[in-house]
Formats: structure tokens, C-alpha cells, sequence
């Protein structure tokens, strides 16, 4: 990677200079006056030497070769040091882009989990959920380009007590044929629900009822099993025909492509529970268990119930155990779940260094924001929770009325294409102001833009039959200000993958292919390709449109959006 190679050659030319390496960075730029690369570490010197930033960054300046790779090094007020990739470089690289591109094998010896999506059996799939998935999928993804052995686990909600109601609303209210053969069993189910505890405010006793049920599933009772089971079919069943929308790959879930929901761990709490009452992190009071934080960090973490129940905390306790046993020591666990958890995640952490498990660092909280609707309507469905399905269909509704997108598939593939990027270009802890208009807005940052850009690209390379790509381009090569820049900006798409890989964040991604998109279309509109002056500027032209679609396929393969042909 160039920037790795940057940094070394500004590190020996401090080290030339006799100045301090620590704190140096490098910053890639975007704008031509400022090069390519830049450091600041001769402003952080100033103030540890107490010496003139402009005559640090000279001294370290004139220390930098200009070689094969660097062709030019400026000093400029207030003491940036910048610096230019030599053209021959950037030609060379350019000649590179395949599409592999991207890819690298840096973080080869690391293992990460990514637990995303983790919907609950009976319960609406939500736009929390599919935030999950979006973006859990994205940065599973964009670490595995990195060369990172990731494992993808869903962790669904299918075990807790009120699997003992749903049972017992079944049996009492449900029609099990009226169910199975509904549109949407799912819904008939949660309705069912719902009434359990509509009647459970009049008539208390019922929850007595739902408790004996949860003990009948618990102890294997034949009619409970069947009903639970029963349920997680109907509900995978829902969930499976969205995943497939979203184009999610669910055979890449581990545990035969469903993942370890929470069910798996039913009969692996109770070690913990000895290891943690052992350990004295798991006290008693008032016939509950519960673990009490040092200096009281954060509120108690509840584990027990006083009537002996175990709840959603001890089964995360139970599933970290699994995995480190199972993916050894080293992993690192990685929950995409909603910033609502965030508490809920610092206990469950906390819990798991006191046990000395693992570091902190270890275990990452990926923390969504929430969505807010422009469009009321979208907003006032029962329980303010929105049918994804909705979601979808009004997608791919709009996607068809953009123009001429007579083929469905293709509307499917822009309409979920655009509400993925809207999810992916904003950092992802921050809430999503949700527009239809700037969700498939063809002119702006959005996911129709890139794709749009992506089938500019293509055409111009179906026109030409027989062209030989592999021709070297010779550094003779006039530049013009269009080209370079994209040339430029090529040059950097491998970093941005790590970066967004090391900081979790897809929209370190989106910001790239947006940026590149533009200039692109820039260059478009005011270069002719095929009728380009002369051959050698033809097959430049072709060659970084060759390597932009690449790219942009590329990238938008690591968000999880599918490319079309035609739009
Ligand atoms: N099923 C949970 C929910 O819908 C999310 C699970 C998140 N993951 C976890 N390990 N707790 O709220």
C-alpha cells in the first residue's frame, strides 16, 4: 500500500532529521494543490523542541528523496510537509486495478465475529434489525478483504419466557391450519401476542399460565416443543424470504446457516453461573442474582430471577463462552445491535473482563442510531415498529418510477441498492433523517448515483470489441487535470478499505465511491473516450474507466450492492 510506503520514507527522514517519529501520521489528500500525502508532525515537534514549525519541516523536507515514487515534496504554511506520487507510479498502479483490487492480506492473522441481524422468533422483523443487517454485513465483509478470518453469527431471539405465552396464546385464541397457511403467519402470531397481554392486565392469572408453559418448554414437553419449534419455522421462513431480498447470504451464518441463536445456549448457563458465583461476581440479593459492578460503573447486571428464571444477559454470557472456546482465545466479538443496548453491552463487557475471559478491546459494541421519517405514515404503524416488507415494496415501487426500469429485478436490485447506501454513508452510530426523495435521488450521494455510474462505465467498455487492456501506457502520457485526478484518487481505494475495516465504518467506503462517482462523471462529460484525439489518449481513457468500474464494483460488493447492466 502506498500510504505504508509513505509513512516509511517520512519516518527515515525524521529519523535523518534526528527528530522524534512518534505521533506521525499521514493524511492522503484530496485536493490536487496539496498533493497527495501530508504530515503535520512538524507542528506537533514545534512545541516539544520549541522550535520554528516552518524550519522543522524544511530541515525534515529536505531529507525526503525525490525518487520513483515521490516526485515532488512542498513545505507550506503553517508546516505541512506535502508531498506528489510520481506519475510513472500512478500509471503503473493504474495498469494494477483489477478486480481484486482492494484486497489485501494485512490482517491475515486475525479471527472476528460479527454477530448482526438478530431478529426474534414471533416478533416483527424492524428497521433496528435491518439496520443490524446492513451494516453487520458490510463490515463483515469490507474485514474480510482485508484477509481477516470472520465468522457470522445471528443471534435470534428464539428462547426466554415469553415463549411460555406465545405458547399458551396459541392453544387458547390460534387456529394452527389458519396460521400455517397465511400470507403472513408471522403477524398472525404476533397479534397472538399481543392479546396475551391485553387480557393478562384483566386477568393477572394468565401470567401464572405463561410461566407454566416456559416450564413445560424448559423440561421438554412434547406439545411446547412442537409449538416453539413450529414457531421458528414460521418465523425463519419470514425472515429467510427477506434476507434473500436484501441479498444477505445466509448459508454464510455459522451453525448451518442460521447462526447460534439464543436456544443453543439453554443447557450452557448454568456453568457460567457456578464459574461466575465462584469467581464472587455473581451475588445474591433477594433470592436473585445479580452482578454488582466495582464502584458501582454501572447499574447491576440481573442474571437470576428470583423465581429462578435465566433471561437474555445469561445467555450472552453463555454464547461468549461458546465462542471463545470455540474460536479460540483470540477472537474478537463484534455485536451490531442498536445504540438503545448500549448500557446493556458495557455490563455484559465489564462481566466478561471481571471473569478475565478476555480484554476490553476485544469486545466491540457496533451501535446503530435509529431511523426518523420524513413521511408520517411510515412512522405511525402499531407500536411505532415498521413492517421491512413495506419498506422493500416502496423501494423497489419508487425504483420503478425513476424511468425506465420496465424490469422488476432490476427495479428490486436499485431500490434495495439505495436503501442499503442511505443506511451505509453516514456513520453508522448517528440517526437517519429517513427521505424517499434523497433515498433514490439520481443526482445526489446515493445508491442509484454509484450504480448509475457503474453502467456509464460498462457501456463505454461494451463499445469497444478486442481491446487489449494489458497494453502499457507510456509515461510519455499527456495528463490532463480530469484524468489525474482520478488516477489520483485509484490510487487510494485500497487504504480506504482498511481504514473502514479498522474503524468499523462503511461509510468510510461510501464517502470514497461518492467521491470517485463524481469525478468520474466530471471526466465523462468532458473527455470523449472512443473519440478520444489519438489512440494512446483512447486507451488511457479506457484503462481508468476500465478501472473505476472495477472499483466501484468492487466497493459496492463489500457493501453488500449488487450492480446492473443497463438502468
Ligand atoms: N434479539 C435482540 C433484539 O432484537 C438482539 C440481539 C443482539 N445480540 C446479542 N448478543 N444480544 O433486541
Amino acid at each position: 500500500m502506498i500510504k505504508t510506503r509513505i509513512k516509511k520514507i517520512f519516518s527515515e527522514a525524521l529519523i535523518k532529521s534526528k527528530l522524534d517519529l512518534n505521533g506521525l501520521t499521514v493524511i492522503p489528500q484530496n485536493n490536487e494543490n496539496f498533493g497527495d500525502y501530508s504530515t503535520s508532525i512538524s507542528l506537533q515537534l514545534a512545541k516539544v523542541e520549541k522550535a520554528n514549525p516552518m524550519i522543522l519541516a524544511e530541515k525534515i523536507a529536505k531529507n525526503i528523496p525525490t525518487d520513483d515514487l515521490v516526485e515532488k515534496v512542498e513545505v507550506i504554511k503553517p508546516g505541512f510537509i506535502n508531498v506528489w506520487i510520481a506519475k510513472k507510479q500512478l500509471l503503473k498502479n493504474l495498469t494494477k486495478i483489477d478486480n481484486k483490487y482492494g484486497n489485501s492480506t494485512l490482517a491475515k492473522r486475525e479471527k472476528v465475529i460479527v454477530e448482526y441481524s438478530s431478529p426474534n422468533i414471533a416478533k416483527p422483523f424492524t428497521i433496528g434489525h435491518l439496520r443490524s443487517t446492513i451494516i453487520g454485513d458490510a463490515i463483515a465483509n469490507i474485514l474480510e478483504a482485508t484477509g481477516a478470518k470472520v465468522y457470522r453469527d445471528n443471534h435470534l431471539g428464539d428462547w426466554g419466557t415469553q415463549f411460555g405465552k406465545l405458547i399458551y396464546a396459541i392453544k387458547t385464541w390460534g387456529n394452527e391450519n389458519e396460521i400455517k397457511d397465511a400470507d403472513n403467519p408471522v403477524r398472525i402470531l404476533v397479534d397472538l401476542y399481543v392479546r396475551f397481554h391485553k387480557e393478562a392486565e384483566i386477568n393477572p392469572q394468565l401470567n401464572d399460565e405463561g410461566r407454566m408453559w416456559f416450564k413445560k418448554l424448559e423440561e421438554g414437553d412434547a406439545e411446547a416443543r412442537r409449538l416453539w419449534t413450529q414457531s421458528i419455522e414460521w418465523s425463519w421462513n419470514e425472515f429467510d424470504r427477506l434476507y434473500k431480498k436484501l441479498g444477505i447470504k445466509t448459508e454464510k451464518f455459522e451453525n448451518n446457516g442460521r447462526g447460534y441463536g439464543e436456544s443453543y445456549f439453554e443447557d450452557k448457563m448454568s456453568p457460567i453461573i457456578d464459574e461466575l458465583k465462584k469467581k464472587e461476581i455473581l451475588t445474591e440479593s433477594k433470592g436473585a442474582f445479580l452482578v454488582f459492578f466495582p464502584n458501582d460503573k454501572y447499574p447491576p447486571l440481573m442474571l437470576i430471577k428470583q423465581d429462578g428464571a435465566t433471561l437474555y444477559a445469561t445467555r450472552d454470557l453463555a454464547t461468549d463462552a461458546f465462542r471463545l472456546n470455540r474460536y479460540g482465545k483470540n477472537v474478537k466479538i463484534i455485536n451490531e445491535v442498536g445504540a438503545e443496548q448500549s448500557l446493556y453491552f458495557q455490563q455484559l463487557y465489564e462481566t466478561e473482563v471481571l471473569a478475565g475471559w478476555l480484554k476490553r478491546e476485544k469486545r466491540v459494541h457496533i451501535k446503530h442510531g435509529m431511523y426518523r421519517f420524513k413521511d408520517s405514515k411510515m412512522s405511525t404503524r402499531k407500536g411505532n415498529t415498521i413492517w421491512l416488507e413495506d419498506v422493500l415494496k416502496e423501494a423497489t415501487n419508487r425504483a420503478i418510477k425513476l424511468g425506465k426500469l420496465e424490469n422488476i429485478k432490476v427495479s428490486e436490485v436499485i431500490g434495495v441498492g439505495a436503501l442499503k447506501w442511505n443506511d451505509l454513508k453516514k456513520s453508522s452510530h448517528l440517526d437517519i433523517v429517513f427521505d424517499w426523495e434523497d433515498v433514490l435521488n439520481m443526482q445526489g450521494n446515493s445508491g442509484p448515483y454509484i450504480q448509475y455510474t457503474y453502467v456509464r462505465c460498462r457501456s463505454v467498455l461494451n463499445k469497444v470489441d478486442k481491446y487489449d487492456f494489458t497494453t502499457e501506457i507510456e509515461e510519455t502520457v499527456n495528463l490532463n487535470n480530469d484524468e489525474l485526478v482520478l488516477i489520483r484518487s485509484l490510487l487510494k481505494y485500497p487504504e480506504t478499505v482498511l481504514e473502514a475495516a479498522k474503524a468499523y465504518a462503511p461509510n468510510y467506503l461510501c464517502t470514497y465511491l461518492y467521491d470517485l462517482s463524481q469525478k468520474y462523471n466530471l471526466f465523462y462529460q468532458k473527455n470523449p473516450i472512443l473519440k478520444a484525439e489519438d489512440t494512446e489518449q483512447k486507451n488511457l481513457r479506457l484503462k481508468i474507466t476500465l478501472a473505476v468500474s472495477n472499483v466501484l464494483q468492487h466497493g459496492l460488493n463489500l457493501l453488500g450492492i449488487k450492480t446492473v447492466k443497463k438502468m
